[in-house]
């Protein structure tokens, strides 16, 4: 493994592997693994859970970390290709990456999608640019469109969760907030469910879509791994059997680029309703359970009762960032002859 991109980059058995290794490396602690190992982290946006498990993960395995946020104490940074840098921006990630990878063995990233341009930022063009200026391994942190350590740590949940893989159903929900937000954990998810082998149904307000590609993309590991992948805007006909209801809120693939403007807000404000409460899961399985990749807008997202009651499964998903996150950095960093 030479970098850790994105999910749709290995087979269903290879991330089931790594999924194994964390849960490995969870329960027999590796304390010197990567001693002396260095991780670069680049965070281009916020961030709680990736960034504190990324930083605990390689103290938990006897390496360190350091973190640039650019602007808090650091150069700011520009990202675009090609810009005229005659704004607050003193440096370019073309030559920052390069440099900071130099300083350690590994650099994580995270960069955001801008919401501008979909076809671009569903094939990751920026990030893929980004992680091509590095000679070190890259672990994507949350690009444009996936947002790996996430996913891996949600397969490791479902499976601390016992939900079946073949025979399971999620659903992945469209949700609602105030403002359009990246289609990252959303196409992480959508993916990540179809390689366990899962039924996916995506359920959304039509104009919510998921782009063909991720689709396509989810489809072709379903094809893999004896799942599948549907898409719906009918609750009943989703919810019905579904062992986990999994909320995000995306942008709408329609409005792209013109996000804050008046027809796509106005589209929000009108599905307020698609808010997770108890009654959505009177048609699931017993029992079935809750997940979110947090943070999540209480009230907004999904109601106090399902986050704070038995179903919600939000805290264990952000626990397995840790196993996750060790997963991927000892696959990338562990030497040969130190096993
Ligand atoms: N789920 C997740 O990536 O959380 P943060 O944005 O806090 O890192």
């Amino acid at each position: 493994m030479r970098d850790f991109l994105t999910l749709a980059a290995f087979e269903p058995e290879e991330i089931r592997e790594l999924v194994v290794l964390a849960g490995r490396l969870e329960r027999e602690p590796e304390p010197r693994a990567l001693a002396g190992k260095i991780l670069t982290l680049l965070f281009l946006n916020p961030s709680l859970r990736t960034l504190a498990s990324s930083q605990a993960a390689m103290a938990r395995l006897g390496g360190s970390s350091y973190v640039i946020s650019p602007g808090q104490g650091t150069w700011q940074l520009e990202t675009r290709p090609g810009a005229v840098m005659d704004g607050a921006a003193a440096e370019h990630i073309r030559e920052a990456i390069p440099v900071l990878a130099g300083f350690g063995d590994a650099l994580g990233v995270r960069s955001f999608a801008r919401g501008v341009d979909l076809a671009a930022e569903v094939a990751d063009a920026e990030f893929l640019s980004m992680a091509a200026l590095s000679p070190k391994p890259v672990i994507n942190l949350e690009s444009a469109i996936a947002h790996p350590c996430q996913g891996l740590a949600d397969w490791k949940t479902l499976d601390d969760l016992g939900i079946p893989a073949r025979g399971g159903k999620l659903v992945l929900t469209w949700a609602n907030h105030p403002k359009p937000l990246p289609l990252a954990v959303p196409a992480t998810v959508v993916q990540m469910a179809a390689a366990r082998g899962m039924e996916v149904a995506v359920l959304r307000p039509s104009a919510y879509a998921l782009p063909a590609a991720v689709m396509a993309r989810a489809r072709a590991a379903a094809d893999r791994s004896g799942g599948s992948v549907a898409e719906t805007d009918d609750g009943a006909e989703a919810l019905r059997g579904a062992h986990v209801v999994y909320a995000k809120s995306w942008a709408s693939p329609i409005f792209y680029g013109e996000e804050g403007g008046g027809a796509e807000a106005a589209l929000r404000a009108a599905l307020g309703h698609w808010c997770v409460e108890e009654a959505w899961f009177r048609m699931a399985a017993p029992g079935a359970r809750f997940m979110h990749c947090l943070p999540v807008r209480r009230n907004v997202v999904v109601r106090d009762q399902v986050l704070d009651g038995p179903r919600s499964a939000v805290v264990l998903q952000a626990h397995n960032r840790l196993p996750a996150m060790m997963a991927v950095l000892h696959r990338l960093l562990r030497r040969e002859e130190t096993r």
